[in-house]
């Protein structure tokens, strides 16, 4: 993919998006229960959500549990089939939209996209040698010769910081991070220019999602990959992507760019899960913690979703839900941002001695624990 784009000059435009996501939905049905199965309702797992992502782009996805970045995730790679809604995709034979794609268009899709799972353990099939589980893509595809389709998965092995001769043993024999080391290799095999990581390191120990996360960075650069980067923890994802979307209650409340997102956060939602880190100052800590129960997707409250739980509610946040609007060079869906006689913004005198994230360097990660290491 990236080898087809065309050279840039400092006068050309900026880059295509690799991915499009515009106004996707995914709803879930949710029936009666009895003899007569009827439609009493849906969950709104995704909700009207749209960005983009240029090649070469990092976008970490962040949000309380359930608040759809799984079902968002899925619904783009089409493990979902979407509500409504289209992601367009700039696939090496030119756009597709993947919410029409049918199946054979998904299939040829694959070596393009590709997902990392949360899961070491399950993700991968306990019977295959571990050769076997990295080549499957090829074979699948139907790319190069025994021969090749060999070279190429100890090639791939190498770059994870595996060793060739891995390839004869089964994924018991290895530890969380060699097996998620496995899992990456397995979903780079193809070199696709999208990756999706969905939770990729939560199940590792500290130290050893710090190897694992800066893995992934050498790996991003080297093979040019494109990354969505769906992370509970706030330390990893300011450390790893460009630009953070924070999702609540399955719409996109915010999206900026990494620093200006923990530096100078906009969305009350935002602030509150910034708020919510852990930090060594006891100055910082939960100065504005989030209050109340996170939005049951099934039965939303009218106007913006989090008004219930937001400090700086006011009168349309209970009956108009806020679009997504820019401000500088974030994106932010609150009405604090867009009514004129909103109360002052989170930048006025009202937000002083608010906490703000310390800025951290951009080094290797090392985790929140002291002892974390390479
Ligand atoms: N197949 C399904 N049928 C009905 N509801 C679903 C289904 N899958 C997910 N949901 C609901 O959609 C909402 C979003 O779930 P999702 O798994 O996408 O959240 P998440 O942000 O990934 O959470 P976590 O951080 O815990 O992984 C939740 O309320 C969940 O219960
Ligand atoms: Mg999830």
């Amino acid at each position: 993919m990236q080898d087809s784009e065309p050279p840039t000059t400092a006068t050309a435009a900026p880059p295509e998006p690799l991915l499009r996501v515009e106004g996707l939905c995914k709803y879930f049905p949710v029936y009666r229960k009895g003899l007569v199965r009827r439609k009493v309702g849906e969950v709104r797992a995704v909700d009207d959500v749209n960005f983009a992502i240029r090649p070469g782009e990092t976008i970490g996805l962040v949000g309380e549990s359930g608040c759809g970045k799984t079902t968002l995730v899925r619904t783009i790679l089409r493990a979902l089939d979407p509500t409504g809604g289209r992601a367009w995709f700039a696939s090496s034979r030119g756009p597709v939209d993947l919410a029409a794609a049918d199946a054979p268009a998904l299939k040829r899709l694959r070596t393009e996209i590709q997902m990392i799972f949360q899961d070491p353990f399950s993700s991968l099939n306990p019977r295959m040698t571990v050769g076997d589980i990295v080549g499957e893509p090829l074979l699948i595809h139907r790319v190069g010769t025994r021969a090749e389709r060999k070279d190429r998965v100890a090639d791939m092995l190498r770059k994870v910081g595996l060793k060739p001769e891995h390839m004869h043993r089964y994924p018991h024999a290895f530890s969380g991070g060699q097996r998620q080391r496995i899992g990456i290799a397995r979903a780079l095999v193809l070199h696709p220019s999208l990756v999706v990581a969905d939770e990729a390191v939560s199940a590792l120990d500290v130290s050893v999602q710090a190897q694992v996360i800066n893995l992934l960075e050498d790996l991003q650069e080297e093979l040019g990959l494109t990354t969505i980067f769906v992370a509970h923890d706030l330390s990893v994802v300011r450390h790893i992507a460009d630009r953070v979307a924070v999702m609540y209650a399955g719409r996109l409340v915010e999206l900026a760019p990494t620093d200006e997102l923990f530096e100078n956060p906009r969305h009350p939602y935002t602030r509150a899960l910034l708020s919510a880190v852990p930090s060594p100052d006891p100055d910082r800590r939960l100065a504005f913690a989030l209050s109340g129960e996170v939005a049951d997707p099934a039965r939303l409250p009218g106007g913006c979703s989090f008004h219930p739980r937001c400090p700086r509610r006011f009168e349309p946040c209970d009956s108009v839900c806020p679009a997504l609007v820019q401000d500088g060079p974030a994106h932010v869906a609150c009405h604090l941002y867009t009514e004129r006689d909103a109360p002052s913004t989170p930048e006025g005198p009202s937000h002083r001695g608010e906490p703000r994230m310390d800025p951290t360097s951009r080094s290797r990660f090392v985790g929140q624990a002291a002892n974390a290491h390479e």
